[in-house]
């Protein structure tokens, strides 16, 4: 179906009779602690000079010790309830996006419900790494669409801080904690969700894990030694790949609903690294004008990356009712993921 502003609907084409879904409110928490490039320099060999000319991070926010994934994500989710004007009893499902939970069991998404008090709703985790967020909104979309719910709070949240090796220069200057969260509803005033295509390549796994504290290597004092427990990445692989998923899935977003990259207002990719951030936006013909970058001050939250970046946009207006946006991530798993939203 093509809507009255010429784009298409793709979620109302098959004679598909479900309703729209739109985020009708967003918010965000990091914690206050800053972790400056200065500060770094003192603790591994690196330089403020390599981190922002290889990635364009400043600093990143640090969770405090006893602050949990799940603390950040309660605060997230009561901004986005502010937000969007709805109280915890109207919520009916809460989805939570990490791969830093509280706990390997209950979900974190369970211990969010206790926190700010949603005594109705369902809850479940969901790992889809940095592509989680994207996910999370397709899979709460699917609820409101087929009037299973009417209230769906999804969220993005990470103490990464807690599985970096803060001995490896590779790695420990890219990534930071926080959370962002979405109320998804529908309003009928708005196409909100036009499309979201998510993909996965699990042969490629390895580029980025943390292999420890699974069922493949349990907990052990062996593997505490072998420093299993900490995230691993090959980082030339995982941006080259990086690159490529993120071109292909915002081409194939646009591409279903028939929008030109001019159409969009505001492309929100994931957060990891601004010269990742440069490609992608150059391969698919978006002016620097549109895109929206705050990793300088976060660094690499994962699955909260868009979810802090799409409220600081809607926050700051660079987003505005009737724009269209993109949002585009990609992570471990190989996961990646593009969104096409009429705000
Ligand atoms: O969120 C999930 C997705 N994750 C990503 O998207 C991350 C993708 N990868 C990247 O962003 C980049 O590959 C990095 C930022 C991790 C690295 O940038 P690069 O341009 O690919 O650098 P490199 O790995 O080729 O390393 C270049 C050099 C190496 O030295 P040698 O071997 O050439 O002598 C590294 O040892 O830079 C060295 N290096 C550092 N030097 C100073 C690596 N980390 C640092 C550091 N400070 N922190």
């Amino acid at each position: 179906m093509r809507t009255s502003k010429g784009f298409k609907n793709p979620r109302a084409q098959h004679g598909f009779q479900g309703r729209t879904c739109s985020i009708v409110g967003v918010g965000a928490y990091v914690p206050e602690k800053i972790l400056t490039n200065a500060e770094l320099e003192r603790m591994v060999d690196t330089s403020d000079e390599w981190i922002v000319s290889r990635t364009g991070i400043k600093e990143r926010r640090l969770a405090a010790e006893n602050e949990t994934t799940s603390d950040m994500a309660s605060l997230a989710a009561m901004r986005a309830m502010q937000n969007a004007n709805i109280t915890p009893d109207q919520i009916d499902l809460i989805i939570v996006a990490t791969l830093t939970p509280d706990m390997m069991f209950p979900s974190t998404a369970c211990l969010v419900q206790h926190k700010i008090g949603a005594r109705r709703s369902a809850a479940f985790d969901i790992e889809a790494a940095c592509s989680g967020f994207i996910y999370a909104l397709e899979i709460g979309q699917q609820f409101i669409m087929t009037r299973t719910y009417n209230t769906v709070l999804v969220i993005g949240a990470e103490k990464l801080s807690t599985i970096v090796d803060w001995t490896d220069r590779n790695t420990c200057v890219l990534f930071g904690d926080g959370a962002g969260a979405a109320i998804l509803q529908h309003r009928p005033d708005a196409h909100g969700l036009l499309t979201a295509c998510m993909g996965a390549e699990g042969d490629k796994a390895e580029l980025l894990c943390m292999p420890g504290g699974g069922s493949k290597f349990p907990t052990t004092a062996e593997t505490v030694a072998n420093r299993l427990h900490y995230l691993r990445m090959d980082g030339k692989e995982t941006y080259k790949n990086a690159v490529t998923a993120m071109v292909t899935a915002g081409q194939e977003a646009l591409r279903r609903c028939e929008i030109d990259i001019s159409q969009i207002k505001c492309i929100i990719p994931h957060q990891a690294n601004r010269r990742i951030i440069d490609a992608v936006a150059d391969r698919l013909g978006a002016k620097p004008e549109q895109v929206f970058i705050n990793l300088e001050k976060y660094g690499n939250t994962s699955a909260a990356s868009v979810a802090i970046a799409l409220e600081e946009a809607v926050r700051t207006e660079r987003i505005k009712q009737g724009d269209l946006v993109l949002l585009v991530v990609f992570g471990a798993g190989l996961t990646w993921a593009a969104a096409v939203i009429e705000w």
